[in-house]
């Protein structure tokens, strides 16, 4: 049991009200990244969450640009691929891409196709779950290289936004506001 651990990393998780706008709450994974020791304790967690929940794992995958920070960290531990699902125009060579809506409009989120073998099983990694369109978006687009989402890794769930009942896929979030 982790729970210990977990109220750390909680503690660790700066707030912001009214940011980026009036009314919502900014919770912040870089106040965890300043201390050493406590994301050091994050990637712990981290690992023995994916290895209990999701042991069958074959590729980590990681939302541009926050889910970078994690991903890579799971990746290398589990001696396992790391690939980057990014936004619009950023990734080289044949991609395939997904669309996804933001509050105002809409963008794009590629994946390189060389990247994901069909049917190879990938976990989602990201570091907040909000309406869930990111993640929702990313799991089409994991289906659409013909490969399977075996689930989706969050550090924070905001569970107001009901995001869960949006992604396809298991989920598993550290952290519930
Ligand atoms: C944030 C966060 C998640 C996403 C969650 O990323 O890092 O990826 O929003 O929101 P959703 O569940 O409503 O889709 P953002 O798009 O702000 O970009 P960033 O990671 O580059 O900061
Ligand atoms: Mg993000």
């Amino acid at each position: 049991d982790d729970t210990s651990k977990v109220d750390i990393i909680k503690k660790h998780i700066s707030s912001y009200p009214d940011f980026p706008k009036k009314g919502i709450i900014f919770r912040d994974l870089f106040s965890i990244l300043r201390e050493p020791s406590v994301f050091a304790l994050l990637k712990e967690i981290l690992i023995n969450r994916v290895k209990s929940n999701f042991p069958n794992v074959e590729c980590i995958a990681a939302l541009d640009s926050r889910g970078f920070l994690l991903g890579p960290l799971i990746a290398l531990d589990l001696q396992l691929p790391f690939v980057p699902i990014r936004k619009r125009g950023k990734l080289p060579g044949k991609v395939i891409s997904e669309e996804y809506s933001l509050e105002y409009g809409k963008d794009v989120f590629e994946i390189q196709q060389e990247s994901i073998t069909q049917g190879e099983k990938v976990l989602l990694v990201d570091d907040l779950l909000a309406t869930g369109g990111s993640l929702r978006a990313s799991c089409k687009l994991i289906e659409k290289c013909e490969a399977v989402v075996v689930g989706c890794l969050v550090v924070i769930e905001i569970q107001a936004l009901k995001g869960a009942e949006k992604v396809d896929a298991p989920l598993h979030s550290i952290i519930k506001y």
